[in-house]
Order: structure tokens, then sequence, then C-alpha cells
């Protein structure tokens, strides 16, 4: 032992990273992590926690939740939102604008800001919203310091219209100087209206016909027209909630082409399946992009192996019960939470041999925050990055049960399912706030981590809108 005395050291666990697994300690002081080694060369240390047969893995990094405040509060707020990720082992979260108001100004987003500053247990990053209606306001946001920019191509929660391709070129000519990343839901929004129309004209109410109106082609023209809107502005772009094989191709397409495009899929994509709409109860499944058919599950799981998909985020979509039940699927809210569950979920499936433990630090933690400029600060358990570990006990069984959620959407499609490998302790910032599924920490603990990108790369800039208004005669 050195003379020196730090924090905190987490002895004699097994710490994950991207790369293996290796038998280490970690010493922390400051909040920050400060060594990784032997347990006799840390540093003595004022508290010292014991990780025998545990594996320590950075905190997770989730790009798409949904904490509703403002505007929303009866389906989630800060405080119980944050709560949840913090007991699943969560440590960042970036947060969706589809907020009342949304996110599109600088004063919504110091409003936001502030009721997250106030009640978060882990630390956010703000989305800021790209609409036809804020174009003028992308810089400023950025000079704010959101996270990135949400793009709604489909409708979803809250009813935002949906920017006109116009629209959305300029704003990623805009994003592209910027150097931010833009999360996109990538539907079609005039095909998914035009044949939710001709379902519910047709008397069509059962869950099926929501996944009818936003088949396949409904996701995967979005995501093209975003690629190729991308690659010409040198805008970076990341696809939420990809759930539909039929992408895959194209996803690697754009991929070798240079695009900036990252791509996250769902914990509920590669579990659940269209075809248990079919029971009773099956409509609380309802989201969007829907969960598609039993065939997709396959070729998302190896997306996530062949590097295709990036990350698995949750797209934490919480409402009230009585918001998610009933016997007429245009009336049920779309989405349900998932933020405490997706990392218990991704364990099982490393217990059961279909995802390593490394690929899972890889798509929980260290993609996201390579992806949103978070990297060493973020993801990865090294000297130098903060101290926001998970402690998680691979041979514990965990029963999901929609109970124990702290988030205030107490539905859960998972109800029963047993789980190998539980997160037990999530320490943020070298503090621990989560403990034996109980919170410790204090909320207003979370602050708010801004990105810091590579410089911009914009393309095609002699033809963007803003030198086309600024030169009457061509300027090439
Ligand atoms: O099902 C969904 N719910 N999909 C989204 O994209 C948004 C989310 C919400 O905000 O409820
Ligand atoms: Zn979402």
């Amino acid at each position: 032992m050195s003379d020196a005395t730090i924090d905190t050291a987490i002895i004699g666990g097994t710490i994950a990273t991207e790369e293996g697994l290796f038998p280490a300690s970690v010493g922390i002081d400051d909040g920050r992590i400060v060594a990784v080694g032997d347990a006799e060369t840390l540093p003595a240390a004022r508290e010292s926690i014991d990780a025998r047969g545990k594996i320590v893995m950075p905190g997770v990094v989730d790009v798409h939740v949904h904490f509703r405040e403002p505007g929303m509060t009866h389906k989630e707020d800060w405080g119980t939102g944050s709560a949840a990720a913090a007991l699943g082992g969560v440590t960042t979260v970036f947060e969706m604008p589809n907020t009342d108001p949304p996110v599109d100004t600088i004063e919504h987003f110091e409003i936001k800001k502030a009721f997250a500053e106030a009640s978060s247990h882990v630390d956010f990053g703000i989305y800021g919203l790209l609409g036809e209606h804020n174009l003028d306001q992308l810089p400023a946001l950025a000079e704010a310091g959101v996270c990135g920019y949400k793009l709604f191509l489909g409708n979803t929660t809250g009813d935002l219209p949906c920017p006109s391709d116009g629209a959305v070129l300029e704003g990623f000519e805009i994003l592209a100087e910027l150097g931010l990343r833009c999360t996109i839901h990538a539907e079609n929004s005039p095909i998914l209206f035009w044949r939710q129309n001709k379902m519910i004209a047709a008397g069509r109410r059962d869950p099926y016909a929501h996944l009818a109106a936003r088949t396949d082609v409904v996701a995967v023209e979005a995501l093209n027209r975003s690629a190729i809107f991308a690659e010409w502005t040198g805008a970076r772009i990341h696809i939420a909630h990809e759930s539909c094989a039929a992408s895959l191709p194209f996803i690697r397409f754009f991929k070798a082409r240079g695009v900036d495009m990252t791509v996250e899929t769902l914990p509920q994509y590669l579990y659940l399946n269209a075809e248990s709409m079919l029971e009773p109860g099956g409509e609380v499944i309802r989201m969007n992009p829907p969960i598609r058919q039993k065939a997709n599950q396959a070729p998302l799981w190896e997306g996530l192996s062949d590097g295709s998909i990036d990350m698995i985020s949750t797209d934490h979509a919480p409402h009230a019960r009585s918001e998610k039940y009933g016997d007429d699927i245009w009336k049920i809210a779309c989405g349900f939470p998932g933020v405490q569950t997706s990392l218990p979920l991704m364990l099982d499936a490393v217990s059961k041999g279909r995802l390593s433990m490394p690929d899972c630090v890889r798509l929980m933690c260290g993609a996201a925050a390579r992806a949103f400029g978070l990297y060493g600060v973020k993801g990865v358990i090294r000297p130098g990055a903060d101290a926001d570990i998970v402690m998680v006990d691979p041979d514990a069984t965990l029963v999901l049960r929609s109970e124990d959620l702290a988030s205030r959407g107490k539905v859960l499609p998972y109800e029963g399912w047993e789980v190998n490998g539980k997160p037990v302790l999530t320490m943020l910032r070298g503090k621990t706030v989560a403990k034996e599924g109980v919170m410790v920490g204090q909320a207003g603990f979370g602050r708010m981590v801004s990105p810091s990108m590579p410089a911009p790369l914009p393309r095609n800039t002699a033809t963007t809108i803003k030198a086309s208004l600024q030169h009457r005669q061509q300027p090439w």
C-alpha cells in the first residue's frame, strides 16, 4: 500500500471491459477512478467494498429515455425515472424532448434542466428537438449544452409534428456545422398515417392493426432517407430503436460508405414479439416502432454481434396503467418502462451464452459514450474516468416484477420472468446510489453531461440553404 489515502476501494472483483474479464481492484478518489490493479498496489482507502464473486462493470449509458417532466408527471418524473435507472445499473441517461413543453428553445431547455438538477439520481444529457419551427434555435441549444438532437420523422407520444424533408435537410446542414449527433425516430409519417387511417376506416381496433400500419417499409424508408441526408450534409446521426431485420443490409451499406451513423436496438425487440400481441393483454406492448414478428429477433442479435447495431438503449417510455390496457389499440399509449430491466435482461443473455460479457459492456456502456462524445469520462473503467460503476452478481437470479419498478409506469411485459445476473450496487461518481434493490442516493446528485464531439465534418457546404441564399451567382 502507498501512503496516500483514497476514498474507496472496490476489492477482489472481476472487472469487465470491452476487451475481456480480469481480476482487479478499483481505487476511487474524489469521484474518479484513480487506480485499477492488484489490491496490494492500491493506496489505503477510507471505505472498502467487497466485490469477491462479483463482476465490476462501467455504469450503463442509456441514450434513450423519456422521464416526462415537465408536463406529463402522472407518467414519470425525474426522481422516479432516475431512481429506476440507478436500480437498473444505469448511471447516465439521455432524456428525450417530447415533453410539455418540448425542448425546442433555450427557455424550455432551462426549464427541463432545472427539474433534472433538482431531482435526478443519475447523470443526464438533455436532447434538443429538431423541429420545423425551431431550426433557428439549434445553434443556441448546442451552446446551452444539449447532448444531441432528436428528430421525430414518425409520430409518437406527444404528437409533435414531423418536419418536412426540406426542413430536415436544412436542419442537418445546421447540425453538420455543430457536430452534435441527431437521434432519429425513423418512421415514414405519411405512410404510417395513410395505413393507420385505412385500418381505422375498416373498423380495425386489434393490436395487430398497429403493426400493420407501421409495417417494415415504414422504418426501412425513413432510415434510408435519414442516411442519405446525413451522407450529403455530413451530419452525424443515430438511429433510435431499430426493430427490423430488413433495415440491416441498409445499415451495413451506409456504414460501409462511411456515413457517421450509429444504431441502437432495445431489449424489447430482442425478447418480445408481435405474435404475443394476439394473447389477452397483448396490447400492452404497443410501441413505436412496433415490436415485430419473431423472425426479426435472430437477425437483430446477429447485428449486435457483428457491429451493425452499435448499442442497446431502452426507450424507457412509462405511462399510467390505465393508459396501457383496453380493447381499442389506437387508444393505448405507446411504450413501457425499460431502464430498470435492460441490464438484467442483457446479463441473462450473457448467462445463456447468447452474448459475451465484453460485448455486453461495449453495447451498454462504451458504444453510447463513444457515439455521443463522453467516452473516457463515462463508459469505461480506467484511471481518469468518472467512478460510475455497477457491481453485478452473475450467479443471482432476479425475478422481474412490476411492483419492484421505481418508475411510475408500473407496466412490465416481462412480469415474473426469472433472469440470471443482478445489479447489486450502483455507484455514480464514487457515491453508492443504489444497493441491493434499494435507493441510497440523494435526489439531485445527478449532473448534466455535455458531449465533447470530434470536429464537425460538414459536406456539400457550397450548396446549403445558407450558402445558396448568400450567393446570387453560383459559387462553384
Ligand atoms: O412507443 C414509443 N413511446 N415510442 C416512442 O418513440 C416514444 C415513446 C414515448 O414517448 O412514449
Ligand atoms: Zn423514445
